[in-house]
């Protein structure tokens, strides 16, 4: 039980900075979107919902939790006998993968036909994660493999859709949203 308890504390540190972005993202978006208005086979190429400040915020939100928690990983280290990752160039893949993710989502989301807000249960959930691990694997290969092992890989792929669902449900108790989910 500590054991898994500690696997899924080192999974969700090791990914809060990918988590923010999103949500900072639906705090500040507006303004010009991405795509400026483009087309391709008559869908537009992301949508209105994926803006260049939506993008920035987000990306700037998360790069600042990661700086942050490297200064709480200093204090950790220095007062307790346990051990959180240090972020290094991963505090700034982390979120841009998230971000850029999301992004993906959203191309294919356009590609199928569906709107802008339409509901993809699963890859909504889940399109800023692989982003996210994807991005850092590719320019962070040593920290990703020394922080996402399989066991912390794994607790990502379950926690993180109920994060999302917890999350999105208090969101919609505040009244911040109008779905639920
Ligand atoms: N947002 C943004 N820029 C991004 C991502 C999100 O500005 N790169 C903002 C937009 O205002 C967006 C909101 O956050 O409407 C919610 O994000 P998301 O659910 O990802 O976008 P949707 O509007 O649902 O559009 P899509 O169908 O493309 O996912
Ligand atoms: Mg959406």
């Amino acid at each position: 039980m500590r054991r898994i308890l500690s696997i899924a504390a080192r999974a969700f540190w090791a990914m809060l900075p990918a988590y923010v972005p999103n949500n900072a993202a639906v705090l500040v978006g507006g303004g010009r979107p991405i795509d400026g208005g483009r087309t391709w086979r008559s869908k537009r190429l992301l949508g209105d919902g994926k803006t260049w400040r939506g993008t920035l915020v987000g990306t700037a939100a998360g790069l600042a939790l990661a700086l942050l928690l490297n200064r709480l990983e200093a204090w950790i280290a220095a007062t307790t006998d346990r051990s959180v990752p240090r972020f290094g160039r991963s505090a700034l893949t982390l979120p841009f993968g998230a971000m850029c993710g999301d992004m993906a989502a959203s191309f294919y989301k356009r590609r199928s036909g569906r709107d802008r807000g339409a509901p993809v249960p699963g890859l909504d959930q889940l399109d800023f994660v692989l982003g996210a691990l994807s991005l850092t694997a590719i320019l962070s290969p040593t920290w990703f493999r020394r922080v996402f092992r399989l066991p912390v890989v794994l607790a990502v792929l379950v926690l993180t859709p109920l994060l999302h669902i917890g999350t999105n449900l208090l969101a919609y108790l505040f009244g911040l949203k109008s779905e639920p989910y």
